[in-house]
């Protein structure tokens, strides 16, 4: 069944504001996207200014995440997922990847960016068979999120919450981790966590970039260290190789070869 429901969050009655650089479309300009403004590519190109390798930390991370999403349907017989802060759709967005292996995959997004809701339609094209659905809501509230996607997945079977780059919007470490707590506890056992992110202690330039972005008047990103980006799975079985570079997570033969970058990334299942 193809589900096209859009639950109407805080982000539906915002506007588009094509004046301040947005998180998901300065990320869509790094990927190569199309579906970002000059005010973004001026971000984007500030950014790249100071350090060029955020380029190669955004498309490996969407390696990154497509390995993951291939193991938890081809190997983990994952078929239902939650993905928040999902960004604008690209090449190998999670449903695209789930549903190539498993047509009946089912896949709810949430983010609460107006540009990404205004791209929905594209999101949501669902095999027949499986369903996608998006949901309009603040990472910050997760009881909302786990309300609205309980209307596409059943919270009695095995899912895999997917956090992909959004856990640095959420500014408060605490309460970072209780946002991932509170969701991975609405899910059985079997279910997992996958989490990729920005890493602080790495690269200093990666860094003095950040806090540059972080001043610019978009929405700031926090940069977490490697002990901090572990400690969300807590409680959680890590599987290997842990939490690492991702470039480092299981990497097929036609990725290329893996390098040490300040975006780490890591796959855990529920017990
Ligand atoms: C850097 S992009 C990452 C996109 C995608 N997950 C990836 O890794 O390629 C961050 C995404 O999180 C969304 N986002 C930022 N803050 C959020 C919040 N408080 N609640 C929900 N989504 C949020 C942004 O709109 C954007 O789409």
């Amino acid at each position: 069944m193809t589900d096209y429901a859009t639950t109407p969050g805080p982000a539906a009655h915002q506007k588009i504001d094509t004046s301040v650089p947005h998180s998901a479309r300065i990320w869509n300009y790094w990927l190569g996207g199309k579906d970002n403004y000059p005010v973004d590519e001026q971000a984007g190109d500030a950014y790249t200014a100071v350090f060029p390798g955020i380029v190669t930390i955004a498309r490996s991370s969407r390696a990154f995440l497509r390995r993951s999403i291939t193991y938890l349907v081809a190997e983990a017989g994952i078929r239902q997922f939650l993905d928040v802060g999902t960004g604008l759709p690209t090449a190998d967005n999670t449903h695209e990847v789930a549903q190539r292996i498993d047509p009946g995959t089912r896949i709810v997004y949430v983010d609460n960016d107006p540009m990404v809701l205004a791209h929905a339609r594209a999101l949501l094209y669902s095999t027949p068979e499986g369903a996608t659905a998006y949901v309009d809501s603040d990472a910050l509230d997760p009881d909302r999120i786990l309300a609205a996607a309980a209307a596409t997945l059943d919270f009695s079977r095995p899912t895999a919450l997917i956090l992909s780059n959004i856990l640095g919007h959420v500014a408060d470490y605490d309460q970072a981790r209780s946002i991932v707590t509170r969701l991975m506890g609405a899910l059985p056992s079997g279910s997992y966590l996958s989490i990729n992110d920005g890493s602080r202690g790495i690269d200093p330039v990666f860094e003095q970039a950040q806090d540059a972005y972080n001043e610019s008047g978009a929405v700031p990103y926090n940069l977490r260290t490697v002990d901090e980006i572990t400690s969300f799975f807590d409680g959680l079985e890590l599987l290997d190789p842990g939490v690492v570079p991702v470039p480092h997570w299981r990497p097929g033969p036609t990725d290329s070869a893996p390098e040490v970058i300040a975006e780490h990334g890591g796959l855990a299942r529920k017990p």
